[in-house]
């Protein structure tokens, strides 16, 4: 198959009442398996070290989701020491075998998919729409993977010389490290484990202490896809104990995270060190944060406009690396933006996730909404609070979604990632300098343009500096194949999940000439 023949899973529509019932049906079973311990597996021994982390229901913190058994520094070591020494075995393993079990994966994904959009939505607040999108992107990533692993495998056509053979393969790395976000639980966590294991590296996977469970369900489909239990370990820890010795340890080649842009970098440093012993360079792909803006100009369609803010800002109650939080809208259509805009996030209604009633459920944990809350406070000192900026009745972590107007550049609301459902609104004179405020930050992830003007549409494909850059239409919701994700600057190395070039960052190449 040609990349550009691959489809995307399709969603279910959950108002139809043949989708509706066999979610109800899934959350209930869910809900049943809710408190269940698992225990830490490393090869093919498993372990209680009884230091439990209680993954909670965002929406009801009072719910023990998942118990799990936290790794010790010594078994953290153990897990490197099972990974490396079953790398030569794994990256022997003919690439067609571990492409083979990539599509046992995704059927399997498939197959329990409302399972999986249940877990979502208990584990990470998600509504049933967005836990479907994700649960269906990890699914893609599987299925696009496997496709260009097929790529990688078969020999790149190159320059024949005279007399000779010339040719490029494409080998493993080693014990990558994959650290994957709470936000996108099952689909990066899939994605970035995918990779790695496809193009025959061997890998441990510490997840958010957030989502353990979610990713102990998918270490189950891993198992019975066929990934040989020494090829991968999934290991629950804090980042103290267990992360930074995983990173520095001087058997690990690579390290893939995804998160924030504090984390991001000091993983980096971390990494840049040479542990005595170690004889390469560490490779860090990550993806960071985004202060994500979409520029609203004079000649857009308002209502559409609107409406690509609205989803942007507030889908999974903002909490995506690609959620728009700065609207900069120009000044001709600004006091009509900011009513029209208003009057509908005052009708967002907010509430736990296991119910589609719901647009917006919780933000994923106390600190998280503590930090919002402040972030609210904050902007009634910068700007003017249109509406939001508090917590919602409830026992869940429940925040407003909130519009603050008239923010300057240099504001903290303008500048810092807030990773939540705030959006800050800026007036711009004129194109150029809508343009120069989107630029004014130190990421470069997502941004839109919301204009009729083919002109300004040309100028903003030449100088709107991000990595994914939507023209009228919202700035969520890359879909694997058709847009490559990944951003500039401080939002990370651009790594580009889901794109033609993806499984490049977990090899290395090999040129061969042989004289004949
Ligand atoms: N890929 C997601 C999006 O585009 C964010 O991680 O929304």
């Amino acid at each position: 198959m040609r990349l550009c023949d691959f489809r995307n899973e399709p969603y279910a529509d959950f108002s139809k009442p043949e989708n509706a019932e066999p979610m109800r049906a899934a959350l209930a079973a869910v809900r049943a398996e809710f408190g269940k311990e698992y225990d830490l597996r490393i090869g093919d021994a498993h372990h209680r070290t009884g230091d439990l982390l209680k993954s909670i229901n965002p929406s009801q913190p009072g719910e023990v989701v998942g118990l799990h058994h936290k790794a010790t520094p010594e078994l953290a070591n153990q897990a490197i020491a099972v990974a490396d020494a079953y790398f030569p075995v794994w990256a022997a393993v003919p690439a067609a075998d571990r492409i083979a079990s990539l599509r046992k994966a995704s059927a399997i994904l498939r197959r329990r998919k409302l399972e999986f959009d249940a877990w979502l939505v208990y584990e990470a607040g998600k509504s049933w729409a967005e836990a479907e999108a994700d649960v269906s992107e990890a699914i893609d990533f599987c299925d696009y993977y496997a496709l260009l692993a097929e790529r990688l495998a078969s020999p790149e056509s190159l320059v024949q010389l005279p007399g000779e053979h010339d040719e490029m393969r494409y080998l493993p790395l080693g014990v990558g490290i994959v650290i994957p976000p709470w936000n996108f639980p099952l689909a990066i966590l899939v994605g970035m484990t995918t990779a790695a294991l496809v193009t025959g590296n061997t890998v441990v996977v510490k997840p958010s202490s957030d989502t353990p469970t979610i990713a102990a369900k998918f270490a189950e489909v891993l198992d019975e896809a066929g990934f040989p239990p020494h090829s991968f370990t999934l290991m629950v820890g804090s980042g103290a104990e267990v992360g930074d010795l995983l990173i520095t340890h001087p058997r690990t080649r690579f390290i893939s995270f995804t998160g924030s842009r504090e984390v991001g970098l000091r993983i980096n440093e971390l990494a840049a060190k040479t542990a005595p012993g170690q004889i390469w360079i560490k490779r860090v792909i990550a993806e960071m944060g985004g202060k994500d803006g979409i520029i609203v100009d004079e000649e857009a369609d308002l209502d559409d406009a609107v409406q690509g803010v609205l989803w942007s800002a507030y889908g999974y109650q903002g909490q995506k690396c690609s959620a728009c939080s700065r609207a900069i809208v120009s000044e001709k259509l600004y006091d009509s933006f900011l009513e029209k805009l208003v009057a509908k996030v005052k009708d967002i209604k907010v509430g736990p996730s296991d119910d589609p009633a719901y647009y917006m459920g919780p933000v994923i944990n106390e600190r998280s909404m503590k930090s919002i809350l402040d972030y609210a406070e904050v902007g009634r000192q910068e700007g003017r609070v249109l509406t939001g900026g508090e917590r919602l009745p409830g026992d869940g972590y429940f925040v407003a979604p909130t519009v603050i107007a008239d923010i300057d550049v240099k504001s903290r609301i303008f500048q810092e990632e807030i990773f939540g459902p705030v959006l800050g609104v800026t007036k711009a004179r004129d194109f150029d300098h809508a343009l120069e405020l989107a630029n004014a930050t130190d990421y470069g992830l997502t941004g839109a343009v919301y204009t009729n003007n083919p002109e300004k549409i040309a100028k903003a494909k030449e100088q709107f500096f991000v990595g994914n850059l939507y023209i009228n239409r919202k700035c969520t919701g890359a879909m694997v194949g058709a847009h490559p994700f990944g951003g500039f600057n401080m939002s990370g190395t651009d790594s580009k999940a889901g794109g033609p070039d993806y499984l490049l960052w977990f090899v290395q190449a090999k040129s061969i000439a042989q004289k004949m």
